[in-house]
């Protein structure tokens, strides 16, 4: 057990206690974010004066060499160690000896945890970005080679207006961009160092924390020391918007699996991206869709987890909050193993565009628009929908769809029908006369779609 706080005991900790305590099997994970903080402190306890240069040079080599060795698998992260922190002090003092003493000076434990759970999440909400950038551009390209891939627009799960894939796949688009501006808005609020607010009152050592942010790539200093070390807000954020992401790859998903299915069959999985069964040989699983929506739920509840953890905590640390890393670990890991894999399943699914456009033209996704035939020729809406309903009645009597009804039997229903009917209610007039703003009109769409060019090259969140 190699603890740095025995001096004011007399007995060593209970095994149990000791294990109970230790958080360095998951806290390991940022070792670098540690070091660097570490590297950052140090640099600034000399240009103030309180260690000298000498002191920072053997303390720099130091740390250096821990990272070094650790990325090299020559010196390992033990459980002999309660915490990362720990892990590198301790093995900094048996490398430089008394120097390495003087690291911790005017720094806790507590704003070293929330520096480098800070440092963390930052990377995270990047790279979570760029996943979701990379999915967008599958999504992108999708859209523009589907402008005119018919496909019937659902409400209720039942057939409504007919639309298409672009259109569709729009829809998720725009979700996932939402989920960028989320990752953009976090980073904005967390992008401020609590290193130097010390274990909640800050110091007497005169720290420069401007100077420590700024070398950290920080914003600045956080403004309060006992929020700095208790805030954890930026994890909840965090999780909240990776809750998000996941509720939308989970509907994607579920849409994915209905499209995927005997009765649908709009999309052909590539085998790479499915699953067998052991008994039926026939299937075909959508395993990673079904995955992905089944994940959904441990990443919501890394977020109840949290949000439960800080609920009743007096200002300021408090241990409750080691607890915030394991459950937003595996959230962070597997939201970003489903964002890449769902992106792979996508670049390589196969729309059968055949089956799409036949289900388009089937299940009166005309309706609509029929009635809509009559008011143009001067029928109130009102009784044009009692009409269209009349004749959608008639038409499953007779299991055919509006356009496959005779003139004469449309005329029978309403003498207002002529010829032009069948033009007016076709699937390609359907779609291309929804030209408003967000509808799914091919030259609605492109707009769309030069408006998401844009965004992804030239609009885009470069991340500093
Ligand atoms: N392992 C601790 C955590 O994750 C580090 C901070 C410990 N501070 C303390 N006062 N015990 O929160």
């Amino acid at each position: 057990m190699a603890q740095l706080w025995g001096g004011r005991f007399t007995k060593n900790t209970d095994k149990l206690v000791y294990q109970f305590n230790a958080s360095i099997h998951f806290d390991k994970r940022f070792l670098k974010e540690d070091i660097t903080g570490s590297l950052a402190h140090v640099a600034m306890l000399e240009k103030q004066g309180i260690i000298s240069t000498e002191e920072k040079k053997a303390i720099e080599e130091g740390l250096q060499g821990i990272l070094k060795d650790v990325e090299a698998g020559t010196l390992v992260p033990t459980e002999e160690y309660e915490d990362v922190h720990s892990f590198v002090e301790a093995n900094l003092i048996d490398r430089i000896g008394d120097p390495g003493k003087k690291l911790h000076t005017g720094r806790s434990r507590n704003d070293q945890v929330a520096l480098d759970m800070r440092m963390y999440i930052r990377s995270q909400v990047q790279e979570t970005d760029t996943l979701l950038k990379e999915l967008l551009g599958v999504l992108h390209r999708l859209m523009g080679e589907n402008l005119d891939t018919y496909m019937p627009g659902f409400t209720h799960l039942q057939k409504a207006q007919p639309l298409t894939l672009a259109h569709h796949l729009g829809a998720y688009f725009e979700m996932f961009k939402r989920d960028r501006g989320r990752m953009r808005d976090i980073y904005e609020r967390l992008n401020y160092c609590p290193l130097g607010a010390g274990a909640l009152a800050g110091t007497t050592y005169p720290l420069d924390r401007d100077y420590t942010a700024n070398l950290l790539g920080f914003y600045g200093p956080t403004d309060n020391s006992m929020d700095s070390v208790s805030d954890r807000d930026y994890v909840i954020e965090f999780l909240s918007a990776l809750s998000t992401i996941m509720m939308h790859l989970s509907r994607f998903s579920e849409e994915v699996i209905l499209w995927n299915s005997n009765e649908y069959g709009f999309v052909e999985i590539d085998d790479a991206y499915s699953t067998g069964s052991s008994i039926m040989p026939q299937k075909k699983n959508p395993d990673i869709a079904e995955l992905v929506r089944g994940k959904t739920g441990r990443v919501y509840g890394a977020l109840m987890s949290m949000l439960t953890t800080m609920k009743g905590l007096p200002l300021a640390y408090n241990k409750d909050m080691q607890e915030d890393k394991e459950m937003t670990f595996d959230a962070i890991d597997t939201v970003k193993g489903c964002i890449t894999l769902f992106t792979g399943m996508m670049d390589t699914i196969e729309f059968r565009k055949d089956k799409m456009s036949v289900s388009a033209m089937k299940g009166f996704t005309n309706a609509t628009d029929a009635a809509d035939y009559l008011v143009k020729k001067g029928v109130p809406f009102r009784d044009a929908h009692g009409i269209i309903g009349q004749l959608v009645l008639y038409a499953l009597e007779h299991q055919k769809a509006i356009d496959e009804l005779s003139l004469a039997e449309l005329q029978k229903i309403c003498p207002t029908f002529e010829a032009d009917i069948y033009d007016a209610i076709s699937l390609e007039t359907c779609v291309e006369k929804r030209l408003t703003h967000g509808a799914p009109g091919i030259q609605a769409m492109q707009k769309i779609i030069e408006k998401n060019e844009y965004y992804l090259h030239e609009g885009d969140w470069k991340h500093e």
